[in-house]
């Protein structure tokens, strides 16, 4: 089998930089939805803290620089990458809409599709789940890109879920939208394998009116364009606190339904990582892609949980900074999309995942990340972390000190992209060392970590941790599958 692949970066630069023409079977994308609002990682309420949370991804929109960028490449189309239908589609919007959030958006989405359609085979097909907000004038984009290219739209599939609340303004809604389209009329849909198990009722509905009994193979129902499958509750066991998460079922439909065992899936926006779990769990070979080094590291950590080290260790990542150039360009990448993504990258890589990201304001401000270690059976002391870029000195020792002080925390790690001076160490040195009585060695109180050190060298937080930051996901495939995949 192929190397199932996970991209950290920008979907629209690694789709034309790094996939090539016609080399997907399947593409499922859960984008943004223009839904106004930014989104919230939500952490296992673990030692002390009240269920810590981090910006996961951002959902607001404006006529910015890349949406200028973006609205500029349309209309001159130098590479001849759009169709006139599509230019056509995005001027007549200009005009109707203005240069606002939900243009902004609209482009956006019409580059990255742009590229979808390029990478799809010939028999390839496209989902894209959306919600009401936007989802008439994404069919235009969709229509404009797929069907004046020998593509069809397919389906207009309705998620339906129950949860969320009623209301007494309007109808509640219950829905999401996922536009299916194809990139000929030639394409896969397996309808037998997505057959759904008959009530009682339905059951006997199913009678032939002679009374005849139903043959085996009618027993189980095609299903239609509206998909009643449950969202995922709070108590659910698939839940990862990850906002937006999808439910697996809905992901085994759509890839049963689209593909076949081998075929490539791809997730140009994978959250954290439902389109690739289910894929790697049905046989598939994936590629997932993610802006936010967040959902890199919860979909390490989940594939680590479902399918073991040896899957998790095999995925090629693409984007993740290898050595102190490339951890250099992230620290000084300035993206309005992201917050404190070099920060986030530095720690979650090196306590392998385990971290706990802050984004609390304020009093502890300062303090990049905390995790939790083991002291005893049932006890744990905190760590805290922080990260600089740049410009450290040795008064951020002392005020790490304070920070350790007021959190109560037995160890502090300052992470750093430059060399730290002598009088830093010596004042690092000065805290004296914590004893791990059940490890029976010593640690300092507070360590400096370079960031060269992390890529480089290789260096990881050595110390057992012995709570899961994350829930994890169900333990995904039986034995024998397991072996298949590995
Ligand atoms: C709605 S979430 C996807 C949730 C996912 N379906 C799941 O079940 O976990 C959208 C994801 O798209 C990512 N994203 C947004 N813009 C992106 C871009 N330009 N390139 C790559 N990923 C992007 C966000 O970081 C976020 O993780």
């Amino acid at each position: 089998m192929a190397d199932n692949k996970l991209f950290y970066g920008d979907n629209l630069d690694i789709l034309r930089k790094k996939i090539k023409d016609e080399t997907i079977d399947l593409c499922y994308i859960d984008p943004p939805f223009n839904s106004k609002r930014n989104y919230n990682q939500i952490y296992n309420n673990i030692g002390n803290e009240d269920r810590a949370q981090a910006q996961a991804f951002m959902d607001t929109w404006t006529w910015d620089d890349l949406a200028i960028a973006g609205f500029s490449e349309i209309l001159a189309n130098d590479d001849g990458r759009f169709q006139s239908q599509l230019v056509a589609l995005i001027q007549g919007l200009h005009k109707v809409l203005g240069e606002g959030p939900l243009l902004a958006y609209l482009i956006s989405m019409a580059l990255r599709v742009t590229e979808i359609q390029r990478v799809l085979k010939n028999e390839g097909s496209f989902y894209l789940h959306c919600d009401p907000t936007s989802s008439h004038y994404l069919k235009l984009v969709l229509d404009a890109v797929f069907c004046s290219q020998g593509g069809d739209f397919q389906n207009e599939v309705i998620w339906n879920y129950q949860t969320g609340g009623a209301s007494k303004q309007r109808y509640a809604r219950k829905h999401d939208v996922i536009l299916f389209y194809t990139k000929s009329s030639k394409f896969t849909f397996n309808s037998d394998e997505i057959r759904e198990p008959r009530t009682e009722k339905s059951l006997a509905r199913a009678q032939n009116p002679a009374g005849a009994r139903i043959t085996l193979d009618d027993v189980d129902k095609l299903p239609t364009d509206v998909f009643q499958i449950p969202a995922l509750n709070p108590m659910a066991i698939e839940r990862l606190g990850y906002p937006t998460q999808k439910p697996e079922a809905l992901l085994e439909r759509i890839i049963l339904a689209s593909s076949n065992a081998g075929d490539v899936v791809l997730d140009a926006y994978c959250g954290c990582g439902t389109t690739v779990v289910v894929a790697q769990k049905l046989g598939r070979q994936w590629i997932g892609m993610d802006i936010t080094y967040q959902s890199i590291s919860l979909i390490l950590r989940r594939l680590e949980k479902a399918f073991g080290a040896a899957v998790s260790n095999a995925v090629k990542t693409d984007g993740i900074p290898r050595d102190i150039k490339s951890a250099e360009a992230l620290a000084h990448k300035k993206d309005d999309r992201l917050r404190k993504e070099f920060e986030k990258w530095a720690v979650l890589t090196y306590t392998n995942n385990r971290a706990i990201i802050n984004e609390k304001k304020g009093a502890d401000a300062g303090i990049d990340a905390v995790a939790y270690f083991m002291t005893g059976k049932n006890d744990n002391a905190k760590i805290i972390f922080q990260v600089k870029s740049g410009g450290v000195k040795r008064g951020d020792i002392a005020t790490l000190r304070g920070d350790m002080g007021r959190e109560n925390a037995a160890l502090a790690i300052l992470i750093t992209l430059e060399e730290p001076s002598r009088p830093m160490v010596a004042e690092a040195k000065a805290a004296g060392q914590y004893r791990h009585e059940t490890m029976g060695r010593n640690y300092d109180r507070i360590s400096i970590v370079t960031v060269k050190e992390i890529v480089e060298g290789g260096k990881r937080l050595e110390i057992p941790m012995s709570l899961e930051v994350v829930k994890a996901a169900q333990r995904a495939a039986g034995p024998e599958q397991q072996m298949d995949l590995l």
